[in-house]
């Protein structure tokens, strides 16, 4: 793995960001090849999976062969908890990062000396296709600890040459204060935690505009274009989209360009995406809209073959690099609420609120049972002097209208919903309590 930014001048592209198509495949048949052998060889699961679907690492001739090969599921991860999925010895793991699900054990995962290099040069190779430069100051408020966020940011920017600031998620106040005394270039952060430092921002009587931040890398959640539109004119930024999961690294598996602010583009050197239709699992084409599969061409600690995501997204032609991008998640089929048989994510319900001027994009979903019948009911803020009744009543008709389902609206005061200081909780779901 070569060291980014030693040999190349500031903001110059890694040849492969530039590889032609046919170049690009190559490389990643060949790493396929070797990162099923690599897995069967070494993790009785895939071992176990490959044989009960009569499957081989020798039948990968092609890309396409891959579809012949078993999912991986979080299942999968849990049953094998805690390191039954690792491909070498424990003593070959140099870091453990874990993921807590809303219900039973945390997800863990691990990474080999070399993995770590891997994921610390993506995520440097992220961060300049943001817009950030060696010397850059960079402000990372991913929370540090067993969530990848943080350490992987983290160790990116120093890669890049940039100065960090490993703030951690938390004490928005000191958040504050360090932006305006240190004064960052950029920062990294989830787009919901962004907006509750904008507004401690204004409550120090201070225009988040006037703050040195010029771009920010937002991740780790959904997030809709209208909220983009929103962070970016209140703190005068320009918004990127980042994404990642620790089941296949952790930020950076895919990133939006500065150049081209399109959607996340896949570093498909090291991750090779599947859209696959959810129910029946078929590969779709590009272009058509399913969950998002991964397959890790280079992990040593955790190969990682066709692991079901549930993220909902479709595949999109390269752009600004040659590598295939993500259109903006949608959301998660988990997250997905189907009320009175109309499905509905939260990101539109997000996109509605900012349709509605004067609701603030701090909202919970509370869904509730009552005689058999679904009702949903938006908690969300509404701006300083906005009228209560009739924003509230904007809202339900435009999501009447447009997703076509009726809710029932509260509209609480500015600060009335409880800010979260990492990913926002968007659903709670009465039903199951
Ligand atoms: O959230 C890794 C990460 C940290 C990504 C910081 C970006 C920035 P997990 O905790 O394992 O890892 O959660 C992964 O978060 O499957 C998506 O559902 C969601 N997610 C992550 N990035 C985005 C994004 C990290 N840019 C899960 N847009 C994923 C939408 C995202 N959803």
């Amino acid at each position: 793995m070569q060291v980014l930014g030693m040999h190349r001048a500031p903001g110059e592209l890694e040849p492969i960001e530039r590889a032609s198509t046919a170049e690009l495949r190559a490389l990643q048949l060949e790493r396929l090849q070797w990162s099923l052998r690599h897995a069967y060889e070494n993790v009785a699961h895939y071992r176990r999976s490959f044989d009960a679907a009569g499957v081989h690492p020798g039948d990968l001739r092609l890309l396409e062969d891959l579809a012949r090969f078993p999912f991986l599921t979080k299942q999968d991860f849990r049953a094998s908890y805690p390191f039954g999925l690792f491909a070498v010895p424990r003593e070959r793991v140099v870091r453990i990062h874990a993921s807590s699900g809303t219900t039973g054990k945390p997800t863990v995962v691990g990474y080999t000396a070399r993995d770590i290099d891997t994921w610390t040069g993506l995520v440097a190779r992220s961060i300049r296709a943001a817009g950030g430069r060696p010397g850059d100051m960079v402000h990372v408020a991913y929370g540090y600890g067993l969530f990848t966020g943080g350490l992987g940011a983290h160790y990116g920017a120093e890669r890049l040459g940039c100065t960090v600031i490993p703030v951690s998620g938390g004490a928005t106040e000191r958040q504050v204060q360090l932006i305006r005394d240190f004064e960052p270039r950029i920062i990294m952060v989830t787009p919901s935690y962004m907006l509750a430092i904008a507004d401690e921002f204004e409550k120090q009587g201070v225009d988040p505009r006037e703050c040195s931040l010029e771009i920010g890398i937002f991740g780790a959640e959904p997030w809709t274009e209208s909220m983009r539109a929103a962070i970016e004119q209140r703190l005068d930024l320009s918004a990127l989209d980042i994404y990642g999961l620790s089941e296949v690294m952790g930020p950076g598996v895919a990133q939006e360009c500065a150049e081209s602010k399109d959607g996340p583009c896949v570093w498909e050197d090291h991750f090779y995406p599947e859209i696959i239709d959810p129910v029946s699992g078929a590969v779709l084409p590009d272009g058509e809209e399913g969950e998002l599969v991964f397959t890790c061409l280079t992990k040593e600690a955790l190969p990682v073959i066709r692991y079901r995501t549930r993220d909902l997204t479709r595949l999109l032609p390269p752009t600004a690099r040659s590598m295939r991008r993500i259109a903006k998640i949608t959301g998660r089929s988990d997250d997905m609420l189907i009320i009175r048989g109309v499905n509905v994510f939260p990101t539109q319900i997000e996109e509605a609120i900012l349709r509605c001027a004067g609701l603030a994009p701090h909202f919970y979903l509370e869904v509730t049972r009552d005689r058999n019948l679904d009702e949903l009911a938006i908690h969300v803020e509404s701006q300083a002097g906005a009228d209560a009744a009739g924003v509230a009543h904007e809202l339900a008709h435009y999501v009447k209208n447009y997703i076509g389902i009726s809710v029932r609206v509260n509209v609480l005061p500015p600060g009335g919903v409880e800010r979260s200081q990492g990913k926002a909780k968007r659903i709670v779901d009465r039903r199951k309590l």
